[in-house]
């Protein structure tokens, strides 16, 4: 099957072209022809062994898995003889959790992993982007028990997490501020957003309004820069998790301050992804596709993802 594969971390294009062998499903396993899959911030970040730490994980001279990619939409094409779920024929999505294995023709997916059948009225290229950014979203703010009328701000509203964000918690009737650039600022409206704060034109951190939760979803802004915007009782959520996140919950925790920081790596759970596919289903929410690269433009669409400044999500069209 046709792959792109990374044998050293570097820049875009220690991504190349490479045959390798399809896979064959386990018992408890499908075998999904991929249609679409995506590029992420996590998928620059392996690419480039960035930051260090990273590294740890992946391979500490090279990458053990040279097959990237993380989420996927497609068609069942063989099931295990243990799976009951899934069909042959089925349209599916989703996501290999900490593993990877997208940037190629099949991948073979455990049944236990976050995977669900695409709702209708969803494209293959939309269906790919949803799960890294709205996972991490819902694990993130079933931490904070978000009730109607609450006040958010989000800051990197216009990212991939930061889209979903902002849509999980309308969907819960909470009242959302978005910062992002100005070039966002029409769509980030349209997709929900009560008020929308354009960085380039405008601090936020001068607001007078208290929030009850404030994201740091793309790690532009700090505990430390925000925390006089939050109410006694206000959490600040970063899923950027910088190190200076970590570094100030440890503070407040042996200060014996009241824990307002929330940080962390988001788990990625089949039972979430089934909240998503219902919400997706019922069209309270939907994912921004910012661009569709063919699967020979991997190298070009890491290119534009690793700016930092892609809009919601990037797909890759595979078949
Ligand atoms: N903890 C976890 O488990 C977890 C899970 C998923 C992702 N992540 C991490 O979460 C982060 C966000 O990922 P992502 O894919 O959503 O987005 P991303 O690609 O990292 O960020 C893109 C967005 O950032 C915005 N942005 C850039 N500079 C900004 C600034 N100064 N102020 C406000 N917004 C700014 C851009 O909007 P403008 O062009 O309008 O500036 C753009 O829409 C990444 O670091 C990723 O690795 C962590």
């Amino acid at each position: 099957m046709k792959a792109f594969t990374f044998k050293r971390y570097g820049e875009p294009t220690v991504l190349n072209p490479d045959t390798l062998e399809k896979p064959e499903p386990k018992a408890n396993e499908l075998l999904v022809k991929i249609h679409a899959t995506s590029v992420t911030a996590g998928d620059w970040r392996v690419r480039s062994a960035t930051p260090f730490p990273i590294r740890f994980h992946s391979g500490i001279l090279k990458p053990k898995n040279t097959l990237l990619g993380h989420e996927f939409a497609g068609v069942v094409e063989m099931v295990g003889e243990e799976v009951v779920e899934f069909q042959v024929g089925d349209r599916v999505f989703g996501s290999m959790g900490m593993k990877s294995g997208t940037y190629a023709e099949y991948v073979a997916v455990d049944v236990e992993s976050p995977l669900a059948k695409i709702p209708d009225g969803l494209s293959f290229e939309e269906a790919a982007v949803v799960p890294i950014g709205f996972l991490s979203a819902y694990h993130f703010l079933q931490k904070v028990n978000l009730k109607p009328g609450m006040k958010v701000l989000i800051h990197g509203v216009s990212g991939s997490v930061g889209s979903a964000m902002l849509q999980l918690a309308k969907a819960k009737d909470a009242y959302v501020i978005g910062v992002c650039s100005s070039k966002n600022a029409s769509w980030v409206k349209k997709w929900g957003a009560d008020q929308v704060i354009s960085y380039d034109k405008e601090n936020f951190t001068s607001l007078s309004e208290k929030f009850d939760l404030i994201i740091n979803a793309v790690g532009k802004t700090s505990f430390r820069e925000i925390k006089h915007l939050l109410n006694p009782e206000g959490k600040y959520l970063s899923n950027d998790a910088a190190l200076s996140d970590y570094l100030d919950l440890l503070t407040q925790t042996l200060g014996g301050k009241k824990e307002q920081i929330i940080v962390g790596i988001a788990e990625q759970k089949k039972t979430d992804l089934r909240v998503i596919q219902s919400l997706l289903a019922e069209r309270k929410i939907r994912p921004y596709l910012d661009r569709v690269y063919s699967f020979n433009e991997i190298p070009a669409a890491h290119t534009y993802v690793e700016k930092g400044r892609k809009a919601g999500n990037v797909a890759i069209h595979v078949a």
